[in-house]
């Protein structure tokens, strides 16, 4: 068994680091509240997380077993914990798993299925199990310095003694916000200060926030209604915070109604100009900075769009019931799934617009399209279809084109912007995921296949055939065998679309 320091205490603060091991082999690191037995035998924090989210505080589900926590480490509060960072599954990313806590004990779920694994055994629900390895905080060195260390075996031929640490690379959740992004629904288009064009200003006036009373639908709608970006990611990120800390507690928000709010027929947008798809500038083949800060640009549109797209599943199909004998509603999972799905697309938008200043340009710079929000539009009427088309077409086909993106970005040797565009490939596998597992869930209830499902609606609201080449490997991680989509050909061009019911 190898010791493997990994850094000293100090400079551990976030909540997820992943390890990469020069045996090739990667862990994830969690740092999570230690959770402590309470005196009257129940279990209590002594930190305050109280949710699932992003940041590793731990969603505070049941605290009613008496057993006490078998941390390996305590340090400030702190326990520490590492995990293989493939899950062992179908090869999930283990380190954008969301945190629970379950009988006293920390359990993460896989992003691809949800399957869960006690962070400190590895033991799943689900009978497989996951590795871990014990970690410890020891003081070392002349200055007393404590260092965190990983206890680690290799199963690799070879690498029994020796393998040591070649990174520790900390996970990122935070969005990149503007500095004092302090914005109004209502801003204005301001010119570019440097070049005189018209760009979105930062300084208009503060983001409005709801009160405390507020329904998911209501801020769903607020978000929807909130033209300037600045403001649309932060309220986002605000929404999916809050909906996570207060889920399970006595104060979990209510989902409101969605006959109680207004929905605009087109989110209104600040400081860009929307013109027809065929007017957006090619973006080309990535060979020249202009070509790249072209792609840069349309995909940042495109996340600001999948951003609305996400809140909108949430408050239109709010009070959705399937078709059965006793016809069921939308569990509070759906909600928390597709506030997920919106906090990622905040957080794309927010690395894409910085990515695009880092390279001299901005976004509003350039036209931009709303063809996605057509999809939404022709889908408004039925959850089902809203979910094929949206995630299960043109979802996937980014998981198709992404890769290829990509690579015309590493050519050039821009590799900040490789790295951006890799973890927005990572998470929209997840958002695949999210709309295959939600489909497969109403036709579940509704004693119907959700290929067939699938594959009516895309020959009724999709235009044309599937594009390919298939990504097949990840569309099969996200859940998308082949049956969905092989040989598969929406209504023809000479047709229109149906009109929505
Ligand atoms: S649950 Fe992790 S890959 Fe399936």
């Amino acid at each position: 068994m190898a010791r493997i320091p990994l850094a000293p205490l100090s400079d551990l603060t976030q909540a997820r680091y992943v390890i990469h091991l020069s045996d090739g082999k990667r862990l994830v690191l969690f740092r999570l509240p230690t959770i402590e037995p309470a005196k009257n035998g129940t279990q209590t924090q002594n930190e305050t997380p109280t949710s699932a989210n992003a940041n590793g505080n731990a969603n505070a589900k049941t605290h009613t077993n008496t057993k006490p926590s078998k941390a390996r480490n305590d340090a400030n509060g702190w326990s520490y914990y590492a995990m293989e960072a493939e899950c062992p599954h179908a090869g999930g990313p283990m380190q954008d798993s969301a945190i629970d806590i379950e009988d006293s004990a920390y359990v993460v779920s896989c992003p691809w299925h949800a399957y869960d694994f006690n962070v400190e055994t590895g033991e799943s629900s689900v009978g497989i199990k996951a590795c871990t390895f014990p970690v410890d905080v020891t003081a070392e060195g002349e200055g007393e310095t404590r260092m965190v260390a990983v206890e680690y075996v290799s199963e690799r031929e070879g690498w029994d003694e020796g393998v040591g640490l070649v990174k520790l690379e900390a996970v990122s959740e935070t969005m990149k916000l503007k500095k004092g992004s302090t914005i109004s629904t209502t801003a204005k288009t301001n010119p570019n200060p440097k070049t005189g064009e018209m760009g979105v200003g930062e300084d208009d006036g503060p983001v409005r926030y709801l009160d405390d009373n507020a329904t998911v639908c209501e801020w769903c709608a607020h978000i929807l209604n909130t033209s300037h970006p600045e403001h649309k990611i932060e309220l986002t990120a605000h929404l999916f915070k809050i909906f996570t800390e207060r889920e399970g507690t006595t104060s979990a928000m209510v989902i409101g109604d969605r006959s109680s709010v207004t929905l605009p027929d087109l989110p209104p947008r600040d400081g860009v100009k929307d013109v027809t798809r065929g007017a957006v500038p090619k973006p080309g083949r990535g060979g020249t900075q202009k070509s790249r800060i072209n792609m840069l640009h349309a995909l940042a549109n495109i996340e600001q769009w999948a951003i609305d797209l996400a809140v909108d599943i949430c408050v239109r199909f709010a009070q959705f019931q399937t078709t059965e004998t006793q016809p069921q509603g939308l569990p509070r999972a759906f909600f928390h799934d597709w506030l997920k799905v919106a906090n990622d697309e905040a957080k794309h938008f927010s690395l894409l617009r910085t990515r695009l200043e880092e390279l001299g340009s901005y976004f509003g710079a350039l036209p931009v399209h709303h063809g996605l929000w057509e999809a939404a539009t022709s889908t408004a009427h039925d959850l089902r279809a809203r979910i094929s088309i949206i995630a299960l077409v043109h979802e996937a086909r980014g998981l198709d084109v992404n890769p290829v993106t990509i690579d015309k970005f590493r050519k050039a040797g821009d590799g900040e912007s490789v790295d951006t565009l890799e973890i927005i490939h990572n998470d929209e596998i997840t958002h695949v995921t999210t709309g295959h597992r939600w489909l497969t869930w109403i036709c579940g209830q509704e004693d119907t296949d959700p290929v067939q499902v699938f594959r009516g609606n895309v020959q009724k609201y999709y235009r044309g055939p599937l594009r390919e080449p298939f990504n097949e490997e990840a569309r099969l991680q996200a859940g998308l065998d082949r049956s969905y989509y092989e040989d598969l050909v929406g209504y023809q061009p000479y047709q229109s679309a149906p009109a929505p019911a």
